[in-house]
């Protein structure tokens, strides 16, 4: 049993940090998203003994109809984010404005979440996520500006996921690399267990929805086709698709290959929403090694003009989303 455990807080507060200068605040910060994981991590496995499984009976900005685990991981992240006084403003997925901090409550952060991210598999107990992207405020008193949450990807300070699966894991970056904790029920702390993680130069698996080929443009139907034939000695990549882009974006991290949400007929600016899912996930696949592009440039270097902005997205292996590049240019 080992007594000198990297707890997340631990970590934070190492040497490794001592050039950021705002690393309490951060630590103090991340300790709110710890707890929002914990507690969305045990509504969800309590859901069942808890009438949480099925819908809440509304739809929300996306005109999705939002699950009753959706609010109550809201609500978590709401409160857990608001009680560490680190945060000046929120946007997160379920919210259709931004989501203001009193001034007696007020910090420097400017946070996005996404505080259950695939939760159209929640009932079939498949595993899902949250996904949070912060940056430093930009407004000089405690009101919450446009300018204050429209940001790019790559002015982030800080991001990360937590994975509820087989086991909970957060997997973070603070601008210098990527690193996971696991969460140890026993002791309810969330323990380094993967130190700078890196994706693979070139995969052989590929995540897209297939049921949305018939809407597919030429670029991305001739790259689909094109991985998965045996032209110019290709082996045949392997599918994998979970439905909820933590997972499928974990499994890309851990095993290379490409995730693929494109533009399509069905929806000319792809599905996932950029400031808390796309840009937060860029971040850490570059961070790793990867790519991650709308299939002309990075996606990290999109400025977002709305809070609930949706973008194309490929990230992954970065020979991979290169070669989807090359594509999108033949066809553009
Ligand atoms: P959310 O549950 O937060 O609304 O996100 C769902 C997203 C994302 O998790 C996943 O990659 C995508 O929806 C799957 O969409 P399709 O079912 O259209 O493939
Ligand atoms: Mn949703
Ligand atoms: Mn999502
Ligand atoms: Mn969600």
């Amino acid at each position: 049993m080992s007594t000198n455990l990297i707890t997340l807080n631990r970590w934070l507060l190492s040497d490794t940090h001592k050039n950021i200068e705002y690393k309490l605040e951060l630590a103090n910060l991340f300790s709110g998203i710890a707890l929002a994981c914990k507690v969305t991590n045990n509504a969800i496995k309590r859901a069942g003994f808890e009438q949480n499984f099925g819908l809440a009976g509304i739809t929300n900005v996306h005109s999705e109809d939002v699950k009753k685990l959706d609010i109550v991981a809201n609500d978590a992240w709401k409160n857990s984010l608001k009680a560490t006084r680190e945060v000046h403003c929120m946007v997160s997925e379920e919210e259709d404005s931004i989501i203001p901090v009193s001034e007696n409550q007020n910090g420097r952060f400017v946070i996005s979440f996404d505080p259950l991210d695939g939760s159209s598999n929640l009932d079939c107990n498949v595993s899902v996520g949250s996904i949070f992207g912060i940056w430093d405020k930009v407004s000089k008193d405690h009101q919450a500006l446009n300018e204050d949450v429209l940001r790019k990807g790559r002015d982030m300070i800080a991001c990360g996921y937590a994975l509820y699966g087989s086991a909970t894991m957060l997997v973070i970056s603070l601008g210098y690399g990527v690193y996971g904790f696991t969460l140890d029920n026993t002791i309810g702390e969330f323990i380094l267990t993967h130190v700078e993680m890196k994706i693979k130069s070139k995969g052989n698996i590929y995540s897209i929805n297939e049921g949305n080929s018939v809407y597919w443009d030429k670029a991305t139907s001739e790259y689909v086709n094109t991985i998965k034939s045996k032209e110019n000695g290709n082996t045949p990549y392997s599918s994998r698709y979970i439905g909820s882009m933590v997972s499928d974006v974990h499994r890309t991290l851990l095993y290379g290959g490409i995730f693929m949400y494109p533009a399509d007929s069905k929806s000319p600016n792809g599905k996932l929403r950029y400031l808390y899912e796309v840009a937060p996930l860029s971040f850490l696949m570059e961070q790793a090694g990867g790519k991650s592009s709308n299939g002309k440039s990075a996606c990290l270097d999109i400025m977002p003009t709305s809070i609930h902005q949706r973008v194309p997205v490929f990230m992954g292996s970065h020979h991979d989303v290169t070669t989807l590049e090359k594509t999108h240019e033949k066809h553009s």
